[in-house]
């Protein structure tokens, strides 16, 4: 349960003083599914994975800011409780601290999102900084960066190294001194996480990170199980909708191939 009353919409300041308390999170792309999360969550998060999940892209690299707007507006349509927060794509806030500003602007104006999300650590400190002056509420993303993926060479946990270890950890505080109020920490060894989470003052939000997290955040068609391809280990399912898609599908072609769908009852006649 959230700080919140059951109907409040529930404020960036409410999820930075909820430090400690569990906060979920569930990625969402569009209104119907907002409608249906929206009671259970604390935030939406319109995440970049998007383009994996929805268009078939190879990685988050090719997700436009027009595409993260559209569905940002979707989500919102859909939300009344839960703080709505929208990733900041590949390309559009890396190269200057006023680049940043000028497409996150557009992200909260044209989508009525409370707050957007970008990766880094130290090096988006800066731009944290001058986003969150100029009245823009950013969540930082840290520990496995999936817009890295080709300095990476991958997606690979971090933090198994001393090196990595002192790296995530310096990213964490340099993005809650610059002023960000939450920060999703991904693909991390645990006791790195955790540590994280008792030295900053700001929400953790763990994915396949630690369960000492302040939150928890997941996919929402890696929750559903919408489709049959490899699980992470860091993914529990709690429905196999692909089966049930699959089935229903298979249902319907049977139906029409033997002409028994639509029936009377699904036909238009005259009534005298
Ligand atoms: O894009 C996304 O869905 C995310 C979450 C996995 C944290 O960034």
């Amino acid at each position: 349960m959230s700080v919140q009353g059951a109907d409040k919409p529930i404020t960036v300041p409410d999820l930075r003083r909820m430090k400690g308390t569990p906060q979920v999170w569930l990625t969402a792309y569009t209104t119907p599914i907002a409608r249906l999360l929206d009671p259970h969550c604390d935030v939406l998060l319109v995440g970049d994975s998007l383009g994996m999940v929805l268009y078939g892209l190879p990685s988050t690299l090719a997700v436009s800011l027009d595409m993260m707007i559209a569905h940002g507006a979707a989500v919102v349509r859909g939300a009344r409780r839960a703080c709505v927060v929208v990733d900041m794509p590949f390309g559009s806030y890396q190269a200057s601290p006023p680049q940043a500003f000028r497409n996150a602007a557009r992200v909260l104006v044209e989508t009525g999102a409370q707050a957007v999300k970008l990766e880094g650590g130290v090096e988006m400190a800066e731009t944290i900084r001058f986003l969150t002056q100029r009245g823009i509420p950013v969540c930082a993303h840290i520990g496995l960066m999936p817009q890295s993926v080709n300095v990476a060479g991958g997606s690979r946990a971090t933090g198994r190294t001393g090196d990595e270890a002192a790296k995530v950890t310096a990213d964490a505080h340099a993005i809650s001194d610059a002023g960000a109020f939450a920060v999703v920490v991904e693909g991390t060894l645990e006791p790195v996480a955790a540590a994280i989470t008792a030295e900053i003052p700001i929400p953790t939000i763990g994915i396949g990170a630690s369960a000492q997290c302040d939150g928890q955040v997941l996919v929402i068609d890696d929750v559903l199980g919408t489709f049959n391809d490899f699980v992470p280990r860091f993914v529990k399912r709690y429905a196999e909708l692909g089966v049930e898609i699959s089935r229903a599908a298979e249902a319907y072609a049977a139906d029409v191939r033997a002409r028994r769908f639509p029936g009377v009852e699904h036909t238009f006649r005259k009534t005298r």
